[in-house]
């Protein structure tokens, strides 16, 4: 459309006069708001921008693997996929409060970043992808300001220890106007229209002590529930979907065997700014069809709940 164009130009203008020659780092988290904006920054600037993509472990099933195809293979930037997979996950062994995984995870992001960043050699202009909701209300998640990051783009208190300028072309726009960009820069719509999906990622949907062999169940069981909702057209009708592990295994039966497993939750969600929530009525054939397709592929759950929470008073993630 016409405005988004305008804003296209202007904004590819504006980021040319602020950069000038010189460098720009971009973290890049695979959500929306970040990639609009590498995309629009790259084209303004192309191989001054490079992207670094933080991989800490905690991404869903093929997500790292889109991500890398998306920016490094289809736009040919200059990236850098960090796998800090053992770093996250290593640190994060045995802990099981929410708040502590959590400032582990936001102190351990800037110091990645902060590793890869610095060696990008005359780097001094930060981007993020800060939306104007976020400039004139900070939005504060969970429980407000024990959340080190709001996501991977939104690295508090780095800019300035780094001595690097901000760069946020995206300051003026709402979310839906972001996606307008976003469609305008050729982002496929499959990226544009994906459902928000949290800086500290699966962490925040193992409750309980994280391991290995729980985030692979737990991408397994997602992914078959985002494959049924989709299958059902009901994506795009949903403001956020996810499943969330329980720490805890249950008794089951199947075939002739007695069964131990975990049980998972399945959550979805429909709001305007995640700040309220109202969970989503799915009808209860799709929720049984939806039981059932987890429990038959994904060994190690044997039991699915439905979350009907709302928020409040719950919030949206489990933790
Ligand atoms: P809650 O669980 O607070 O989530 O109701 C509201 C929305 O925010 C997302 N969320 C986060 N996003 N960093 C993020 O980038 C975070 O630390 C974080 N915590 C929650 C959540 O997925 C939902 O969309």
């Amino acid at each position: 459309d016409w405005t988004m164009d305008a804003y296209r130009e202007q904004a590819i203008e504006a980021i040319r006069a602020q950069v000038g020659d010189k460098k720009v780092i971009c973290g890049l988290s695979g959500g929306v708001d970040s990639s609009v904006a590498a995309v629009l920054i790259h084209e303004a600037i192309g191989d001054q921008l490079t992207c670094v993509f933080v991989d800490h472990g905690l991404l869903r099933k093929g997500e790292s693997d889109e991500v890398v195809a998306m920016f490094r293979d289809n736009y040919n930037m200059q990236f850098i996929h960090a796998e800090e997979q053992e770093l996250f996950l290593g640190e994060l062994d045995g802990q099981d409060d929410p708040e502590t995984k959590r400032k582990i995870i936001g102190r351990l992001f800037i110091d990645v970043f902060q590793k890869y960043a610095g060696e990008i050699e005359g780097a001094e202009f930060l981007a993020q992808g800060t939306l104007y909701p976020d400039v004139i209300e900070s939005v504060s998640f969970s429980g407000g300001p024990s959340v080190t990051i709001k996501s991977h783009h939104n690295v508090g208190g780095l800019p300035e220890k780094m001595g690097l300028k901000l760069v946020e072309p995206l300051r003026e726009l709402f979310k839906d106007e972001v996606r307008a960009l976003g469609r305008e820069l050729g982002l496929p719509s499959s990226f544009i229209g994906r459902h928000p999906f949290p800086g500290p990622g699966l962490a925040i949907r193992c409750p309980g002590e994280i391991t290995r062999a729980k985030l692979d169940i737990l991408r397994e069981a997602d992914a078959v529930y985002i494959d049924q909702i989709r299958k059902h057209g009901l994506y795009d009708e949903i403001w956020q979907a996810f499943v969330a592990i329980l720490p805890v295994r249950t008794v089951g039966v199947m075939g002739d065997g007695r069964t131990y497993d975990f049980a998972c939750a399945l959550r979805a969600v429909n709001s305007v700014d995640g700040m309220t929530a109202d969970y989503y009525p799915f009808s209860h054939e799709f929720l049984g069809e939806t039981a059932t397709r987890i429990i038959n592929e994904v060994p190690g759950i044997n039991r699915v709940t439905y979350d009907i929470t709302s928020k409040p008073p719950g919030t949206i993630e489990w933790e």
